[in-house]
């Protein structure tokens, strides 16, 4: 017979979960609402060791948030990566007036909450009966039901099927640290599992969902041209959608003139492709329009992206 798993599940999270997630055990919806968009794209151990502290140390409200400057904020996500994130937040702060909304429907209208982010803050902060579906979520549904299908709608009535709507907080939490140390991607751990005994592909589960051809990330080569005059080098603030806001050196795909000077390669790949760039030193040319000359000191000031770091180490 397959009986309700919740017991075991509750059980579990208490002796198993992890309990001292800072994010867990700090109330404060604010805070909250910070970690949940930090890892929507990052993972625990990176968000805890290096960004979450300082960000609520420099922006302890949300007030305090919607008063800074973005590109403080830009500065404080620097190395996080998914800009837009922050970008979403800081507009998100400016619109709450101070006060984060109490419900999953209401944060649905902020930027940068979708549905599984809203219910994370709603069950976390306010203990309100949803599931979430985050990509661990969504691996221990597939396996539990033995699904091969990936449909993201249909996922959703299973969440809720399997939801333990008397313990939003410890289900949800739970469900996480299942999918981070037990239902693990290649070698899932099902007999330390407390949903195993009703698992339905605890048998094959590598074979739900059914997996997916493998996309190659295609390489974007460029020439990035770092101009310098005297002690000084150019950059722009990026307008364009991606990686808005940030500073970065002049990129193009034209070929570098003979008179600049090779610096080195950087590569650095990002979700939707690798960006492969020859870096040159260039001193004579007129700089582009737009550009503004900054000490090593000053761009040590400003945000850049990682591949932007990467030229700046090159000098
Ligand atoms: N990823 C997203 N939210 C999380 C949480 N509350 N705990 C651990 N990992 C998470």
């Amino acid at each position: 017979m397959n009986t309700s798993p919740h017991a075991t599940l509750l059980q579990w999270y208490a002796d198993h979960g992890r309990h001292d997630l800072p994010w867990r055990t700090n109330p404060d919806p604010y805070a909250i609402y910070v970690s949940e968009i930090m890892l929507q794209q990052t993972q625990v151990k990176t968000v805890l060791e290096r960004f979450y502290f300082p960000f609520l140390e420099r922006f302890p409200t949300l007030t305090a948030l919607a008063e800074a400057d973005l590109d403080d904020v830009l500065k404080m996500w620097e190395g996080l990566g998914y800009y837009t994130r922050a970008r979403n937040l800081y507009a998100a702060a400016r619109q709450c007036n101070g006060q984060l909304p109490d419900n999953a429907l209401d944060l649905l209208n902020l930027p940068g909450i979708g549905q599984s982010t809203a219910h994370a803050i709603a069950a976390f902060a306010y203990r309100e009966p949803l599931p979430i579906m985050d990509a661990n979520v969504k691996r221990i549904l597939h396996r539990y039901y033995a699904l091969t299908e990936r449909n993201d709608k249909k996922l959703w009535d299973y969440a809720y099927t399997l939801f333990d709507s008397a313990h939003p907080f410890e289900y949800n939490q739970a469900m996480m640290d299942i999918g981070a140390t037990i239902c693990l991607p290649k070698k899932p751990l099902c007999p330390l599992c407390p949903l195993e005994k009703s698992c339905l592909g605890k048998t094959s589960p590598l074979a739900y969902p059914a997996s997916k051809a493998k996309k190659i990330k295609p390489v974007r080569f460029r020439n990035i041209i770092v101009y310098q005059k005297e002690n000084r080098y150019a950059l722009i603030q990026r307008r364009t959608r991606f990686l808005s806001g940030l500073w970065s050196f002049y990129e193009s795909e034209d070929k570098p003139d003979i008179h600049m000077k090779y610096l080195g390669e950087i590569i650095q790949n990002y979700s939707h492709f690798t960006l492969e760039a020859h870096v040159y030193l260039c001193t004579e040319s007129v700089l582009p329009e737009g550009y503004e000359w900054f000490s090593v000191e000053e761009i040590a000031q400003l945000s850049l992206s990682r591949a932007d770091h990467k030229v700046v180490s090159l000098l």
